[in-house]
């Protein structure tokens, strides 16, 4: 009813508004006032965790995006090695486990078979399981060593979104609170990155105010029938990700890319006006990628593609190159997925009312598959 998409037409605009609630509620209580990660919920003992020698992170669709960020992020902050892999791929190649691996399965509804088959395999081979999950008591918690709830509130439209970001929240808090047990040298980088994440509900909510431009866009974009989307290191997640909801809404063919492999094939793509979303990293921190992904938005530009760029509010670089530009408040590198993902989702789901689609209800899919 009306009354329970809260005034909007659909769910999927309610839970796209919600977010930086979402990304609040996630985050109450977990730090304290000195700044320190409150995660006794998680069940694992400190003295386990300084002993994991690798993580392995296993999910599907959007959530397995999520889980390619944390990557990112757990490396970077814990020197631990990381993988991330698809959950159903994941029990079919044998993959090598002990007691010393701690598997992250992301969830939102917590009863993904896939997901499900990978962590009981997970756990029969002795690695620890901690969940990251939206819904209370479903099945994967149950089954699992831990778990680390995303408060996201009911998300009822089948693509994912503030779950989404929630499991993002989670991601970071698990990959700093690991550095913060284990103690490395980005002590301090820690203490500020957690300092930063209390400021990005209300960059969120900046974006979400600045969302016309990118809605009318989407109109302009209707009649298309392919979008690419480019990103390099943690943008690259997000562009699959922004690909992922195009599919899923619109029914268009989209397709992400790491930017470094356009070169390797994807630029033979490229033809006058095919539509090109490019996620810009910081000009700050790691400016190397950033230097690299403006050339290659100068690469496309120059074969006539229509340049959509998401970049740092203030990146004066960019500007010249971008047909639409899309901006986004700064954050640190690993954070800017959680600013960068929503005009993703508010472009696809307004492709999708462009084009007279089921917004809530996309054909052939399911909210959570219950089936392997
Ligand atoms: C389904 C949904 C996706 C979701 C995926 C994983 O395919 O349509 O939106 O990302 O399942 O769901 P989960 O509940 O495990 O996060």
């Amino acid at each position: 009813s009306a009354a329970e998409k809260g005034g909007y037409d659909y769910f999927m605009l309610k839970e796209i508004a919600e977010q930086p609630k979402a990304v609040a509620d996630t985050l109450l209580g977990r730090i304290d006032l000195a700044g320190n990660l409150c995660l006794d919920e998680v069940r694992i003992p400190a003295s386990v965790l300084r002993e994991v020698s690798k993580v392995v992170i296993v999910a599907c669709g959007t959530a397995y995006h999520a889980g390619m960020i944390a990557k990112y992020a757990i490396e970077h902050w814990t020197r631990i090695p990381c993988e991330t892999e698809l959950a159903s791929e994941f029990r079919y190649r044998d993959p090598i486990l002990d007691q010393r691996t701690l598997v992250i399965a992301i969830s939102q509804s917590g009863e993904t078979m896939d997901t499900l088959m990978a962590l009981r395999h997970a756990r029969e081979q002795g690695a620890k399981v901690l969940a990251i999950c939206n819904t209370n008591g479903s099945t994967i918690p149950r089954e699992s060593d831990a778990v680390l709830y995303t408060h996201a509130g009911p998300e009822v439209a089948v693509a994912s979104t503030k779950a989404f970001l929630t499991q993002l929240v989670a991601c970071y808090l698990v990959a700093l609170y690991l550095g913060q047990v284990r103690g490395t040298k980005w002590g301090d980088e820690i203490l500020s990155v957690i300092r930063e994440l209390s400021e990005i509900a209300t960059q969120v909510d900046q974006v979400l105010e600045t969302m016309e431009p990118v809605r009318e866009l989407a109109r302009s974009l209707a009649d298309k029938n392919t979008v690419l989307f480019l990103g390099r290191h943690v943008g690259y997640p997000v562009a699959l990700e922004g690909a992922l909801k195009l599919k899923e809404l619109a029914y268009m063919h989209a397709e992400g890319f790491a930017a470094g492999e356009l070169k390797h094939g994807p630029i033979a793509l490229i033809e006058q006006d095919v539509p090109v979303v490019v996620v810009v990293p910081s000009p700050r921190g790691r400016s190397v990628l950033h230097d690299k992904i403006v050339s290659n938005i100068q690469e496309i530009r120059a074969r006539g593609a229509r340049t959509i760029v998401i970049a740092e509010r203030g990146d004066e670089t960019v500007a010249p190159y971008a047909d639409h530009l899309i901006e986004i408040p700064a954050t640190p590198t690993l954070l800017q997925p959680l600013v960068a993902t929503v005009p993703l989702q508010v472009f696809a789901c307004e492709l999708a009312t462009a084009r007279g689609n089921e917004v809530d209800q996309p054909r052939n899919l399911a909210k959570s598959v219950t089936v392997e």
